[in-house]
């Protein structure tokens, strides 16, 4: 079995140089970066498909770059992207492969795990979507009084929920007349906020959870079929709650029959798990093939990952970029600002995962790290972002990579709204830039009649440093197929990150201790008998049974 390249980045020839490259060059002001270099904008950018990348405004140069592509080549990325491609279990610590890439994979293409070619698996799944979805969204398939589904409810938490209701919502423009509906977290106000809204005879549940055993899911899942039988009856389940899972047996006994699951597999992580039958509410929303072009841009960009040369791939190099700033500059935190209201939820989807694959402590050889790993991501949807903390990107203490992603092209064609828009996209990483120097603000407010006084003590606070470095991502439109290749080149940014900090990204331990003491919490609040606790969870505890 091959698994990954286990290498201490630190302790490579490439990282040594790197920190010493770094010592030399971290003071450069970008600006003055762009004046020595008239042509900076051309070297820093790849033109791939219909993504423009523009990474040079990132305090970076010609021998940064150098450097780390040579790390990327010292901590083994060339075997590491074969043997992710390749089927092997790379998720070594629950021993298995990691294959969402299968899933957007053509019919025609071999991918074996275990001695099984797991693309045939996937297509037959596909054939079960698609068919589902056409008569949902025909109408074909009535309610348990003989009327149309109007309403589709998502039931699920995490990867279960975070993929299918960013997807959703970044492609409401492509979406058909069913309305669809997302409940995730497991606080009873929100679910029974929402059963008021839906129609017992026209809502479809699509109960969404991987290993059919989470407590959020489970509980929502039970509180929607109970409201259910309330109006309808037991017999009447079947054609109002569908499963997406791969626990048959759990299923089963929760009461949903075989033919209305709709499975998965190990192979498949939860947060990668939207190209899957996960994303069986988007297929729905957004109809089958629609669904399939979002595959296809994900595979297209699997194939610019897996074939491209590491200098011109934009995975690779926006994951060593990310490395830079995280692991020499010491930044510690990256933004995400998708100028288009439609990506509002993509920073929350990221968060998941980025920060579940990539926050780990133990390297692969199970030695505590002591170095940085995993990146804080976060970010909102520009322009509104601008109005709330733009303020600290531009100038406080801290410094903090910011990504912009933007469409050439608006969906409605409204040209002076989207000129607006675009116009205040370049803008900020002109200004996150250049800043404003001290004799920049004295010349602006020269009009402004203040005494010399007045003048040099208001300037310190409208001076901006500058040199804050960005990436621009712009792509000619938002289409289904634009964001799965979007989408795609983030989780493979996630792998190659994995693989520089000599990580495992695709396991999750760290959210178990939580669920785990919820569980015992959960049995002494029924019992009403909080015991062992230290004296402020038992005092909490305690006023909250009061
Ligand atoms: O938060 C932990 C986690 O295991 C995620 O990785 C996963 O996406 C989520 O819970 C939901 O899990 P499931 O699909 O099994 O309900």
């Amino acid at each position: 079995m091959k698994t990954l390249p286990s290498q201490n980045p630190t302790q490579t020839t490439a990282w040594k140089a790197l920190q010493a490259h770094y010592n030399q060059t971290k003071d450069q002001h970008l600006k003055d970066l762009f004046k020595e270099d008239a042509t900076r904008g051309d070297a820093f950018k790849i033109q791939w498909e219909n993504f423009y990348v523009d990474y040079s405004k990132n305090r970076i140069n010609a021998k940064t770059i150098e450097l780390l592509l040579d790390l990327a080549e010292e901590v083994g990325l060339t075997e590491a992207i074969k043997n992710y491609f390749g089927g092997e279990a790379i998720n070594v610590t629950e021993n298995r492969a990691v294959q969402h890439m299968a899933l957007r994979a053509p019919a025609s293409q071999q991918t074996i795990v275990d001695g099984v070619n797991i693309v045939a698996e996937v297509d037959e799944v596909k054939q079960k979507i698609k068919g589902f979805c056409e008569k949902v969204i025909s109408g074909a398939h009535k309610g348990y009084t003989g009327k149309a589904i109007t309403d589709i409810v998502n039931i699920g938490i995490g990867g279960s929920d975070l993929g299918p209701v960013m997807i959703v919502e970044s492609l409401e423009y492509y979406k058909n007349h069913l309305k669809t509906h997302f409940i995730s977290n497991v606080d009873g106000d929100h679910i029974h906020q929402n059963l008021k809204k839906f129609d017992p005879e026209t809502t479809l549940f699509v109960v969404v959870s991987k290993t059919f055993s989470t407590q959020e899911t489970l509980s929502n899942a039970t509180t929607a079929r109970t409201w259910f039988i309330e109006k309808a009856s037991a017999a009447d389940v079947s054609k109002h709650f569908v499963a997406v899972s791969s626990n048959i047996k759990n299923v089963t006994e929760f009461g949903i029959a075989e033919e209305n699951i709709f499975p998965l597999w190990d192979w498949v992580g939860g947060r990668f798990s939207l190209w899957s039958a996960v994303g069986l509410s988007v297929a729905l929303s957004i109809g089958f093939d629609q669904f399939e072009e979002l595959l296809a841009g994900a595979h297209e960009m699997d194939t610019h990952f897996q074939q491209e040369s590491f200098d011109k791939n934009i995975p690779v190099l926006l994951a060593l970029l990310s490395v830079w700033y995280n692991n020499f500059y010491g930044v510690e935190t990256e933004a995400i600002i998708p100028y288009s209201q439609y990506l509002h939820r993509l920073p929350a989807y990221l968060q998941q995962g980025i920060m579940e694959s990539n926050g780990k402590g133990v390297d692969r050889n199970g030695d505590k790290i002591d170095y940085q790993t995993g990146t804080i991501i976060w970010g909102e949807a520009g322009t509104n972002s601008q109005h709330a903390f733009f303020q600290l990107i531009h100038q406080g203490t801290k410094i903090i990579p910011t990504e912009f992603i933007g469409f050439k092209k608006s969906l409605f064609g409204d040209q002076d709204h989207h000129d607006k828009l675009m116009a205040n996209f370049f803008a900020q990483t002109e200004a996150l830039m250049n800043g404003k120097t001290k004799n920049e603000v004295l010349s602006e407010l020269a009009t402004k009649n203040l005494s010399q006084t007045a003048l040099d003590a208001l300037a310190p606070f409208k001076e901006f440093p500058g040199n804050r470095p960005t990436t621009t991502l712009l792509i000619d439109k938002l289409t289904p197929k634009a964001l799965g290749s979007l989408v795609a080149m983030y989780e493979h940014r996630i792998f190659v990150q994995g693989i520089v900090w000599n990580i495992f990204s695709y396991d999750q331990w760290g959210v178990e201790l939580g669920k785990q003491l919820a569980s015992q919490i959960l049995n002494e609040i029924k019992d009403n008998s909080p015991e062992g606790h230290d004296s402020s969870t038992s005092n909490l505890l305690k006023a909250y049974l009061k």
